[in-house]
């Protein structure tokens, strides 16, 4: 049997457009993929860095695209391969949806973009286009792979429309965001009535892009198997569990991957100095570099200041407000905190303003910033993710992979990938970090005091450092997983 066609239908893809994880894996799964013998491609929509990217070369594939009968914007298909890959890449050129300033989600003060129910509508409805075969000529895919809500809708416009050849799989990486809009949207986006139901789309009177994915879609899938059977409780439903449950033997939960060639640190270019597993002397170049760029203190007796990274979309999600209360109490313990990101305004300016209170123990960087976060990841000695939730996450992952010692709460993809350093693990030599099970300011601090300690035993600290940086979390198992559950999708009649 040939290996089935996927259609990847994204709202992000590194490098040309990222705000969170989503990206790198629109990235790295289709590479990985189209190396096991998939032919994978991307669809994604036409915004402002994409379209005058220098380095993609569209071309015009589809001059017309005859999207919704209720609006009238021209719309084209355009086609090119994303730099330095043979990864396909299809783009929708719509210019008065998305080619605008501000973000793919939001404009430049973080308010949501008004009209996204159609700029996700239109992306879904293009890629149900692709799964009806109405771009023969082009790629007729057997699997429209559906990433978050944006694409919910092309199970449903698959369901209702005519000769719907493909499968589809809905791909979860972050329940929270549902894309959850007024009644009238359904028919602005000509979905029929009867898709406004209990049993369709219908979400406490609203409309929910993520229910149509779940409803109508063949599969779901998640991105860590905790996260699989978290989502199925009250806690971390977000109001879907019930329909989650229910779905439980059409749902299953894949650990992504990350891209073990951009984050490695014996090719690195972006960090101080590469370094390996067996010669891990470059680190404390990368330590030292990374202080002066932060311009914490850098006496000789900082030498013994484990660094504390932390990289992240600063979201009630990532545990922050949890962590404000007790950063004091992680300085006055001997720890220096290094902090890249960006989100949240009150977040925000709560964080500059304890920086301001100790500048040579804390910096806080607010924007958005690839290399930076590379030498953060090569200088820190802790990577810090208390996550109130975390489908999976791949920071913890990068982490280990640079001898950088995740703590992190016990919850989805961080509870499968980082085990808790106790006697038994070190003795077994499976320790790679420090986990915690409760969400709260305490339990956290409890956790950093733990790694802090073991910081002082070097030989522990060294071992733990190895057991990480050993880890295989390279795509290759996970991409081999997502093709059998393509293929078994195939062997489902309908
Ligand atoms: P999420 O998708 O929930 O944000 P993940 O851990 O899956 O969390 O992925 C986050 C990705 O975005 C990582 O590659 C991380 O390094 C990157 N990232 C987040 N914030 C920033 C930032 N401010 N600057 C650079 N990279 C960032
Ligand atoms: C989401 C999740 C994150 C996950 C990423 C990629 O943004 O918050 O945990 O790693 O998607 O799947």
């Amino acid at each position: 049997m040939s290996k089935p066609r996927v259609l990847f239908a994204t709202s992000e893809v590194y490098p040309l457009v990222k705000t969170g994880g989503l990206a790198d894996i629109s990235y790295a799964l289709p590479q990985s993929l189209r190396q096991l013998g998939v032919d994978a491609r991307i669809l994604i929509p036409g915004y402002t860095e994409i379209v005058h990217h220098k380095q993609l070369h569209l071309t015009v594939v589809r001059d017309h695209l005859n999207i919704f009968s209720s609006l009238n914007f021209p719309a084209r298909l355009l086609e090119g391969i994303i730099p330095h890959t043979d990864i396909p890449i299809y783009v929708i050129d719509c210019p008065e949806l998305y080619v605008r300033d501000g973000g793919p989600y939001q404009d430049s003060k973080g308010g949501d973009w008004l009209d996204n129910a159609i700029r996700f509508g239109v992306l879904s409805k293009v890629a149900a286009l692709f799964g009806q075969y109405e771009y023969p000529s082009l790629f007729e895919p057997d699997i429209i792979h559906c990433n978050d809500w944006q694409a919910g809708l092309a199970p449903a416009y698959l369901h209702f429309g005519s000769q719907p050849h493909a499968k589809t799989l809905m791909n979860v990486h972050n329940l929270a965001h549902q894309g959850v809009f007024g009644p009238e949207v359904v028919t602005l986006l000509n979905l029929p009535p009867q898709s406004f139901s209990m049993f369709g789309l219908e979400y406490y009177g609203l409309m929910s892009f993520l229910k149509s994915g779940l409803y109508y879609s063949d599969w779901v899938s998640t991105v860590s198997p905790t996260y699989a059977k978290e989502i199925q409780t009250p806690t971390f439903g977000y109001g879907l569990y019930d329909l989650l449950a229910h779905s439980e033997k059409r749902l299953t939960g894949i650990l992504n991957g990350i891209n073990v060639t951009d984050w490695n640190p014996e090719t690195d270019p972006y960090i101080a100095a590469n370094y390996s597993h067996t010669n891990l002397n470059g680190k404390a170049q990368n330590t030292l570099a990374l202080r002066k760029r932060c311009k914490l203190d850098n006496s000789r007796s900082s030498a013994t200041r484990p660094i504390i990274g932390m990289i992240t979309r600063l979201t009630h999600q990532k545990g922050f407000d949890l962590l404000i209360p007790v950063i004091s109490k992680i300085i006055e313990e001997g720890a220096q905190l290094i902090l890249l990101g960006s989100g949240d305004k009150e977040l925000e300016a709560r964080l500059q303003a304890i920086a301001a209170t100790m500048p040579e123990s804390v910096s806080v960087t607010l924007g958005y910033d690839e290399e930076f976060s590379h030498q953060i990841e090569a200088g820190a000695d802790i990577f810090l993710m208390p996550s109130r939730f975390e489908p999976c996450g791949l920071n913890q992952m990068y982490s280990m992979r640079y001898g950088t010692i995740p703590v992190v709460r016990r919850t989805g993809g961080l509870a499968d990938t980082v085990v808790d350093t106790l006697p038994s693990t070190l003795d077994n030599r499976t320790a790679t970090g420090f986990v915690f099970e409760e969400e709260g300011s305490k339990t956290l601090l409890n956790c950093v005091l733990r790694a802090l300690l073991v910081y002082r035993d070097k030989t522990t600290w060294k071992n733990l450092r190895i057991n990480g940086m050993t880890q295989d979390f390279s795509w290759k198992n996970s991409a081999e997983q997502y093709i059998a559950l393509y293929e078994s999708l195939l062997n489902i009649t309908a």
